[in-house]
């Protein structure tokens, strides 16, 4: 069963509300100091994303779904509890590539980069090149400025990604001019992934966990992590806010493991988040990680 979305939630400015570390971070980002004209650079891309988003891609991302891009700003990667340690990889590995899935505007990625990762061997994907060009926009930098990789394309795609076991990537491909994720098989050291899971039904999931772990190194300690709407007990749930229902296949945290532990020797830790959606109602965030445990081809 696919996930259905219906939206008809105009944007609302009123609901702008910035975190103190999204707000720092989008400053010092930007080097736009006072927080009138922070606020209403962010609304103007707002405005330009609500614009360029189409039916489809509105379905699939948060910015119809919640009427602020704001949740996006929100810097998730720098909360989750394996961050610090993968940044050491990029310390302690020289070759270490990292990969965003569904990166959006490219604000985690950005966060990763000011934190330590290097630029260069930062690798982003998204369904919509348009979302990664207005990340740009919204931080204020250019290809030049900011020379880190991004590959468009669509995720459940299996000539882009595929969930198909096969050999690794025998070269590390010219990252500038990628093509395909294909080309990363067996080569990326941290692949993060928030909000993007919950997207898709349970089958789909469940093949781009396979498809993902195929992208991971072999070595030990390569890692997927990240974050996304799960339930106590595995099932479809309904979604409903102001002006939007959806319909979500959530995994919880035993189940979720268990596609990882499938997909290759890996060690999991999974924990479920109580927390207040944005019409008051309780939900959960499942926070995760699935680490390379043994040397073995996944
Ligand atoms: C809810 S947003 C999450 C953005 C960001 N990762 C975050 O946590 O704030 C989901 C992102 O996934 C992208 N996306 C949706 N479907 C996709 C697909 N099939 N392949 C690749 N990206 C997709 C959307 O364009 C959007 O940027």
């Amino acid at each position: 069963m696919a996930s259905s979305f219906t939206s008809n939630t105009p944007l609302d400015p009123s609901l702008y509300s910035l975190d103190p570390a999204a707000r720092e971070f989008s400053k010092q980002q930007t080097g736009i100091t006072e927080d009138d004209e922070l606020k209403h650079h962010i609304l103007a891309v707002q405005a330009k994303a609500f614009a360029v988003e189409s039916y489809y891609a509105a379905a699939r991302t948060s910015i119809r779904l919640r009427p602020t891009i704001v949740s996006t700003l929100s810097l998730k990667i720098s909360r989750h509890p394996k961050y610090q340690s993968v940044l050491q990889l990029g310390r302690d590995y020289k070759e270490a590539l990292f990969l965003d899935l569904g990166c959006c505007f490219g604000n985690d990625v950005r966060k990763a980069v000011a934190d330590g990762w290097p630029v260069t061997r930062m690798i982003s994907t998204d369904i919509r090149q348009e979302l990664w060009d207005l990340g740009h926009v919204l931080f204020r930098s250019t290809p030049a400025s900011f020379p880190s990789h991004f590959i468009s394309g669509n995720c459940l795609d299996p000539t882009f990604l595929s969930s198909e076991p096969g050999p690794s990537s025998q070269s590390l491909p010219d990252l500038s001019s990628l093509t395909s994720l294909n080309d990363l098989r067996g080569k990326l050291t941290a692949i993060h992934a928030a909000s993007i899971f919950h997207l898709f039904s349970q089958e789909e999931q469940a093949s781009l966990v396979r498809a993902v772990a195929s992208l991971l190194s072999p070595a030990p300690g390569s890692i997927a992590f990240g974050s996304h709407v799960g339930y106590p007990k595995q099932g479809t749930i309904r979604w409903k806010g102001p002006g939007m229902k959806a319909d979500k296949y959530c995994y919880d945290p035993e189940s979720w493991n268990k596609l990882w532990e499938d997909a290759g020797p890996f060690k999991t830790e999974t924990i479920l988040k109580e927390v207040t959606g944005p019409n008051g109602g309780i939900g959960w965030t499942m926070v995760w990680s699935a680490t390379i445990s043994t040397k073995s081809a996944v």
